[in-house]
């Protein structure tokens, strides 16, 4: 354990015993070149609790074999749990139905299977698709895509300095032309929690289709999508503490029904004969070949993990350690936080005077701190800032007060290096 890390400016957290919670995540026990490893690389991919990494070796152990297709015991068994994931997914969001929840392999799939199957059916020349300048790259270049094979047009939401959506311009830039409005419920890059409710509300209300990318939102607040009323949902499982490999869309079953099937293969069809096919019903429809079956049961075990936290505990916990280390960072000279928006989640992106975020990376990794660096694979945000790249530090529920004072410490000590 990170001992030396739990002293000095740990701050009382109702309850909240984070380090009950690092002794469940093996790999927060590492060392990294002789110091203590401090991740705050969680927007990328977060740590798996050992309960969760246990319901995978039980799977692969006792339970293993392919689904949907057969009527031996273990066939069975599989069967049973990849439908009780999917069940899990769906109380986990509020779904009405858990066939209104496909697995995918991440939220950058979920995306690609809106935006070729809803695209390709919906999307006629001179049709605009709503996107914001927030947008991670998977929710901006599949419509890019799309786009090119419709005549579809982009049409882009501005933003603020603070990283903040122009929400008037949003709702001006629909017209009778607008068929889907797409936009993250948390940036990855800045941190912004953005109003996604009203924004699904005002496409709602131009009778507009809504897609919300919720990778960085579900691993840090609770998610109701039938509060939110949105159409599409999309996040990944290896955010939420799950494997890799693995990812769910959400949409209205009127809507899976409408659209046709993405990819072609076994165990997504009624019948199949030369000369016609017909498909199955949703969610099997959406799942050719032999899904991730694996990924997903441990997706689920990691969500059960997350709601046994409880996600409004972990929220009011990030939210401090977040303002702590905002206020830290604020006092250091020399260096700015890119993404000041008033509602931000668990993502800290900063830069410091006259030093690369390269340096500043490989740097705080000779102290054992994870960060990430570069464009965050948001490049029209750094293009909006006229910036290039940026350091990142994204927290997640296990990370400590002590290990921001550690962090700030590190750039501390870069800013010496650099004079
Ligand atoms: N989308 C992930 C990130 O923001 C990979 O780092």
């Amino acid at each position: 354990m990170n001992t030396s890390l739990s002293s000095s400016s740990q701050k009382p957290i109702n309850e909240f015993d984070v380090h009950r919670i690092r002794d469940e995540f093996p790999i927060l026990s590492l060392n990294i070149k002789g110091k203590p490893l401090v991740f705050l690389d969680n927007a990328a991919s977060s740590q798996m609790p050992q309960i969760v990494m246990d319901r995978w070796l039980c799977y692969q152990r006792s339970e293993h074999a392919n689904i949907h297709r057969a009527v031996h015991y273990l066939s069975e068994t599989a069967t049973a749990h990849y439908e009780a994931a999917r069940t899990t997914v769906q109380r986990f969001i509020n779904a009405r139905q858990s066939c209104e929840i496909i697995f995918t392999s991440g939220t950058t799939e979920s995306i690609n299977l809106v935006a070729q199957s809803w695209g390709r059916q919906f999307l006629k020349p001179d049709d605009e698709i709503i996107l914001t300048t927030l947008e991670h790259h998977s929710n901006i270049v599949p419509w890019q895509m799309v786009a090119q094979a419709c005549g579809a047009k982009i049409r882009v939401v501005p933003m603020f300095d603070n990283g903040e959506l122009d929400l008037e311009a949003y709702a001006k830039l629909f017209n009778s032309h607008t068929k889907i409005a797409c936009f993250t419920h948390v940036s990855n890059a800045l941190g912004t929690l953005n109003p996604v409710a009203q924004m699904v509300a005002t496409a709602r209300e131009h009778g507009v289709v809504s897609l919300v990318d919720g990778a960085q939102a579900v691993p840090h607040l609770s998610v109701d999508v039938q509060a939110l009323d949105c159409d599409f949902y999309v996040f990944s499982g290896h955010k939420l503490c799950g494997p890799t490999g693995i990812g769910v869309l959400y949409a209205k079953a009127s809507l899976l029904e409408s659209m046709p099937p993405y990819k072609g293969g076994g165990d997504m069809i009624l019948s199949v004969s030369f000369e016609k096919t017909t498909y199955a019903p949703i969610p099997a429809k959406f799942e050719a070949g032999t899904p991730p079956i694996a990924a997903a049961i441990t997706m689920a075990a990691a969500i059960d993990y997350l709601s046994g936290i409880g996600l409004d505990r972990i929220q009011a916990y990030e939210t401090r350690l977040l303002q702590y280390a905002t206020e830290q960072m604020k006092a250091l000279p020399g260096v700015s936080i890119i993404g000041t928006a008033a509602q931000k989640a668990a993502v800290l992106s900063f830069k410091l005077d006259g030093v690369h975020p390269h340096d500043v990376g490989s740097l705080l990794n000779d102290d054992g701190v994870a960060i990430r660096t570069g464009h965050h694979c948001a490049q029209p945000v750094m293009q909006r800032l006229k910036i290039a790249a940026t350091s990142r530090a994204s927290f997640a529920f296990y990370n400590t007060f002590a290990e921001v004072d550690v962090l700030i410490k590190s750039i501390e000590r870069v800013k010496l290096i650099f004079g």
